[in-house]
């Protein structure tokens, strides 16, 4: 495979020469083609080492035109991908305007085209960047990521550039135009996020969680080329690229939400921290404190994995088990209690598990179990989806039709 790599102006382009090595694993050869402003971040040097071709940079570069013209180099590339991509990178590609070599490459190849964006979470999720992603997308442009976690600049948030890893395994399984992830064809339906259960209009019960866990195992679906749809509760979390989120707050909400969701999905999988008890009256004004003491009667909310995991015909079910203490023992319990196909067993509390960017997990099935030690939510998440699919194909066999198409083969 020949690939174009477009290298623009982010501190992320110091992880470019290990992406082109990650590349050339897969047996692509790399074309590297720089902006101006990545020559401030990453050096022409170290690049023509690992790529083993001369870098292009320059549009009126006469040798290198002669060499190849930019038209040929459009043409040779099988696919074109970006890494980092800026937003104004993105924002170039769509205005269509061509001042620099990479976005003149850009307008001439008829390659797929891949974008890794990268930048502070703040420009992610302004509107501007957001609609010009939506935009890209609606053009068939591949969009992976950004990911979750902390930044170059101090913040947090979305807007790292995946891990070279992962976008060379992303790029590598690019076939006919199209990518085709371990999860291509298949709908991913993820809950991800806290519930709050209102007490009057102005309190609610709620946790911890911020959603990162179910927002990057979401973002690791669809880089596998899945269908995903999260019923998310309420979190501060930019939209992953490809992904449609369905917004809800109380467990009871998310809980129809789901079960509409998965009626022709392949794959359910439940990171969300659903309360399990909610106050049995909400009242109707706010309440005042005329006594010392009060207290709230709580009834049980609806337990959604357990009742996904007992359709008649239900998806995949992966659950996540949250603990303090004997985190695999307890998980164990509640694989087999709710007859689930796997679970993600993750050790919470002050430090650790909620609203971290990092976190550990031991993954358990019926007859195995693997441990991934603490890496990034955004890593994690790749290796538990890879698991996912691994684990789905054994179960259900490599040649299971997706459930989308059954459904609307039989309408
Ligand atoms: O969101 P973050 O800040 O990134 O934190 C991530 C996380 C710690 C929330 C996540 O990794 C996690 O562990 N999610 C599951 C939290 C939880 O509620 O665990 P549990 O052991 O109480 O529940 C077991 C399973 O049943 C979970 O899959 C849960 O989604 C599901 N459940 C629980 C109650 C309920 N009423 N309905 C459910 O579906």
């Amino acid at each position: 495979m020949n690939i174009v790599l477009g290298i623009s102006g982010g501190i992320a382009a110091y992880k470019a020469p290990d992406l082109v090595r990650r590349l050339r694993e897969h047996g692509a050869e790399v074309q590297i083609v720089m902006t101006s402003s990545a020559e401030e971040f990453v050096t022409e040097t170290a690049l023509q080492a690992v790529s083993g071709r001369p870098i292009r940079s320059n549009l009126w570069d006469k040798d290198a035109e002669a060499a190849m013209s930019h038209i040929e180099l459009a043409r040779w590339a099988d696919v074109v991908l970006i890494a980092p991509a800026t937003a104004e990178v993105m924002a170039r590609i769509v205005s269509g305007g061509a001042p620099d070599l990479l976005t003149t490459i850009c307008l001439a190849s008829e390659a797929p085209l891949v974008l890794a964006p990268a930048m502070n979470h703040v420009m992610w999720s302004n509107p501007a960047t957001q609609s010009n992603r939506a935009v890209l997308e609606e053009r068939g442009v591949h969009i992976l990521g950004p990911g979750i976690g902390s930044q170059a600049c101090g913040e947090t948030g979305a807007g790292r550039m995946l891990e070279p890893n992962a976008i060379a395994a992303a790029v590598a399984s690019l076939a006919g135009g199209k990518l085709e992830g371990a999860m291509k064809g298949r709908k991913v339906v993820i809950t991800a996020g806290p519930t709050r259960e209102p007490i009057d209009p102005v309190r609610y019960i709620t946790n911890r969680s911020s959603g990162k866990m179910g927002y990057a195992i979401a973002q690791a679906a669809a880089v596998q080329g899945a269908e995903v749809v999260v019923i998310s509760g309420p979190v501060n979390i930019a939209v992953p690229a490809g992904v449609e989120v369905q917004a809800v707050q109380t467990a009871e909400e998310m809980h129809e939400a789901t079960l509409a969701a998965v009626a022709d999905a392949d794959i359910f999988i439940a990171a969300a921290a659903v309360a399990d008890y909610r106050p049995a009256q909400v009242a109707g004004q706010k309440i005042k404190k005329n006594n010392e003491q009060m207290s709230i009667e709580l009834v049980r909310c609806p337990d959604i994995l357990a009742t996904v995991a007992a359709l008649d015909v239900a998806p995949f079910t992966v659950g996540f088990a949250a603990e303090t203490e004997k985190v695999t023992d307890y998980a164990r319990g509640k694989l087999e209690k709710k007859r689930l196909d796997m679970i993600v067993a993750n050790r919470v509390g002050s430090d650790c598990g909620f609203d971290s960017d990092d976190n550990a997990a031991t993954v358990l099935w019926n007859d195995g179990e693997k441990r991934f030690p603490t890496t990034s939510k955004t890593d994690l998440a790749r290796d538990i989806i890879e698991l996912v699919a691994q684990r789905f194909y054994a179960v259900r066999g490599s040649d299971t039709e997706p459930r989308l198409t059954v459904i609307s083969n039989s309408d």
